[in-house]
């Protein structure tokens, strides 16, 4: 991937990654996140969703992300919230912040990249007991998804919703609820990116054309299989007997 002309089409847009206020409150509100709760924001790119995490009374919340330039945007977003940090983190390592054991762990379209079992194992470590995780994650809604929706999460074991909820209860996690990423989220994600395509098109050399062209095509692309694939959004509970 041309990782250079990726982040200049990306570059400070409001989210890296489908998912809406409103799915980040319904899960703050199944996991019942109390006052004063400690919220990891895991994968948080440039702190899309930690606006409505703040949103929980008292709560502090921790941002990691690999990308520095993601955890700069973030720390800039909200420098004046004395409750909010970001960090320049991997995932797997999040029992290792200062602030863990947490409460809450976020995860909007990040633990894919870990796979569930290495990313629900390590997120159990940094949770406290009967802790609550919510992610969202690449699925099929359909037994049969056409060619065009295989492509959309080429080189990912994309599964169907009841493999999925599997997945986590083999690591320790009793599924509260689950729901599908709206359409309304997604849109979030492309819209501002598909403005800043538009913004770059004028004078664009030959690679950032290439990138501009692969980005439009990636939001036109999920358009057409929306209704085969997406993401599965979960809320589930650490078993407390874990150590
Ligand atoms: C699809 S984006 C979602 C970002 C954000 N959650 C959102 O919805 O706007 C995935 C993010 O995961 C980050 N990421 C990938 N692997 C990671 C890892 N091992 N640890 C922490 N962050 C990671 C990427 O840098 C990227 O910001």
């Amino acid at each position: 991937m041309d990782k250079e002309n990726f982040f200049i089409v990306h570059k400070d847009l409001p989210r890296e990654g489908p998912g809406s206020p409103e799915e980040v409150a319904w899960a703050l509100e199944l996991a019942a996140v109390g006052e004063d709760a400690v919220i990891c924001d895991a994968g948080s790119g440039p702190g899309g969703d930690s606006f409505e995490l703040l949103k929980a009374p008292g709560a502090l919340v921790v941002a990691v992300d690999t990308r520095d330039a993601f955890v700069a945007q973030a720390n800039a977003r909200f420098a004046h919230e004395g409750r909010f940090r970001a960090e320049c983190r991997s995932m797997e390592d999040v029992a290792g912040l200062a602030e863990a054991p947490f409460d809450f762990i976020w995860c909007a379209g990040a633990l894919y990249f870990l796979g569930i079992p290495s990313g629900l194992g390590a997120f159990s470590k940094a949770l406290v007991p009967n802790g609550v995780v919510a992610f969202s994650e690449p699925c099929y809604f359909t037994d049969t998804p056409s060619e065009m929706a295989q492509a959309f999460w080429e080189g990912y074991n994309t599964k169907r919703s009841d493999a999925i909820l599997k997945d986590v209860e083999a690591q320790g996690f009793e599924v509260m609820a689950h729901r599908k990423v709206s359409d309304a989220g997604w849109e979030a994600y492309y819209q501002p990116m598909e403005m800043r395509i538009a913004t770059l098109r004028d004078g664009a050399g030959a690679a950032l054309t290439k990138m501009l062209d692969l980005c439009a095509a990636e939001a036109a692309s999920w358009r057409e299989v929306r209704s085969e694939t997406g993401y599965l959004l979960i809320v589930a509970r650490r078993r407390g007997d874990l150590g």
